[in-house]
């Protein structure tokens, strides 16, 4: 086990090797709603955002608009925000709030409007890669904020307002998109966006902020025009669904030789991802009723088959569907590659399949059709994967949220009883109720009985 330590109640005990059976709901993706709720921040009026997942990082956000002043009001899964009082938060309670969440950085551009200031904590870098923040400053700056680093963080403020850019993007970077659109739809003139990100969240977010009363453009190739306005009005809308979380259990039900019901699963966000997923031997069937249709995904039966695969920006492989689908291919009769560009050191968690009995090598060439970033940068980011493994039960420890999420994957596969520690700090950030969605597949899992001892330290990666 690797040694991150968590307290031992922090765990979930799982006696494996039934096949996952039933129904779940995925609600709002977590990777749109935290940024539309940021897009509230610049409305003069209330927000509306319905679908909104019982997930840790909205209740992170919720902190972090609570301390400027915005009133924020959940009730079911309807997320009610007022932003009409926004005001400047101190530095200490940001921290608070943000914890080691990179929410913070998309504040920036509507606090920079409303309040012509903001603060943003210092995030360093992740289980996943060193997740700089340069393209960020970059655009901040030509946007015209000014950007001062001091030993608590990075201070912005914008003397002069925020003014159109042409920019383009050295990686079509999801966040950087993000940053971008929530800076140029109230900033002076007109900003156009080269190489931008084209994710289906960020489309959403898109639809988000024309409601609100933003101009904005999305031409061929990556390119995206924004023509700024001088006031933006509050939005209603609802989340479109969260893909990583249903790619999750439909990778649950392969792995498991299971069939599960998606109920909000979206086919069009997921093309991709189902494309892989029948040339594996899984099988899919679409509901595309609005209200109770989703996806229901099953192994087909007989061995799985190898495939050779890279993730890439949208409409690309996602780099979050691929742990969940390398669970999959150990189960897969042959040799499989899995060629990560997106994130340099996103195959670490691969060491706890290996000790769980899967064949599994790493390498830092490119193993893809094409090279990519990391290759000549000694960064292990291709693996080979042989199968068919029969994994066992190990205890393993969680490295991060995706991962966290194979990992469980890898352990209700396995045979035996397995103890998965961090799932209170890395799951319950991106899966809602996640403990009762796999109960009502016929998981068999456990919480640890309560000890008195709590020695072990509690240290954030
Ligand atoms: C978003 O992260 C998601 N997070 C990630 O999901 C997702 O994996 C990623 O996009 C890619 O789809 C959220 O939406 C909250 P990027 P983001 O900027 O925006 C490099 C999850 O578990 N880069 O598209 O931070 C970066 O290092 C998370 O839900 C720079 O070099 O990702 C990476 O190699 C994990 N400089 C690449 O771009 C920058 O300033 C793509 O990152 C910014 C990014």
């Amino acid at each position: 086990m690797s040694s991150t330590p968590t307290t031992p109640e922090d765990m979930l005990i799982i006696h494996g090797g039934t096949p996952l059976q039933g129904e779940v709901t995925v609600r709002g993706a977590k990777n749109l709603v935290s940024k539309a709720m940021v897009a509230a921040l610049l409305g003069t009026s209330p927000s509306v955002l319905r679908g909104v997942p019982e997930i840790r990082d909205v209740e992170v956000v919720t902190g972090l608009l609570r301390v400027h002043g915005v009133d924020v009001d959940l009730e079911g899964d309807t997320l009610y925000m007022d932003p009409t009082s926004v005001e400047s938060a101190g530095v200490e309670e940001i921290n608070v709030h943000a914890g080691t969440s990179r929410i913070p950085i998309l504040l920036c551009g509507p606090l920079l409007h409303r309040l012509g200031r903001a603060f943003i904590p210092d995030l360093g870098g992740c289980n996943i890669g060193g997740r700089p923040i340069d393209f960020h400053l970059d655009a901040l700056r030509k946007f015209g904020a000014v950007v001062e680093k001091a030993p608590d963080g990075t201070h912005l403020s914008a003397p002069d307002g925020l003014h159109g850019i042409r920019y383009e993007l050295e990686y079509p970077s999801v966040g950087a998109t993000e940053q971008v659109l929530l800076a140029a739809v109230m900033a002076e003139g007109t900003t156009e966006l080269r190489n931008a990100a084209i994710e289906p969240e960020i489309i959403d977010l898109i639809c988000v902020l024309q409601k609100m009363g933003a101009i904005i453009k999305v031409h061929t190739n990556r390119v995206i025009e924004i023509v700024g306005v001088s006031e933006l009005k509050g939005y209603r809308h609802r989340a479109l669904p969260d893909r990583i979380e249903a790619a999750s259990w439909a990778s649950a039900a392969l792995a498991t030789e299971g069939s599960v019901f998606v109920r909000g699963a979206h086919q069009a966000d997921m093309m991709t991802f189902l494309n892989v997923f029948r040339s594996i031997g899984g099988a899919y069937d679409v509901d595309d009723d609005p209200v109770e249709g989703g996806i229901r995904f099953w192994h087909r039966g007989g061995p799985l088959k190898p495939v050779a695969l890279e993730t890439n920006v949208h409409p690309g492989l996602m780099t979050d569907w691929q742990q969940p689908i390398v669970v999959a291919l150990t189960q897969a009769d042959g040799l499989s590659i899995m060629h990560e560009t997106v994130y340099e050191n996103r195959l670490g968690y691969t060491s706890e399949l290996r000790q769980m009995g899967a064949n599994i090598e790493l390498y830092s060439e490119c193993l893809g059709g094409a090279p990519c970033r990391w290759g000549r940068r000694n960064f292990l980011h291709s693996a080979v994967i042989a199968g068919p493994s029969k994994l066992h039960a190990a205890d393993l420890q969680i490295p991060d949220l995706r991962a966290g999420f194979s990992h469980l994957i890898a352990a209700l596969a396995a045979e035996g009883t397995s103890r998965v520690y961090g799932v209170d700090r890395y799951i319950t950030r991106g899966y809602e109720n996640f403990e009762s969605k796999l109960q009502a597949l016929g998981a068999k899992i456990e919480r640890p009985v309560a000890q008195e001892s709590h020695a072990t330290t509690h240290a954030e990666p």
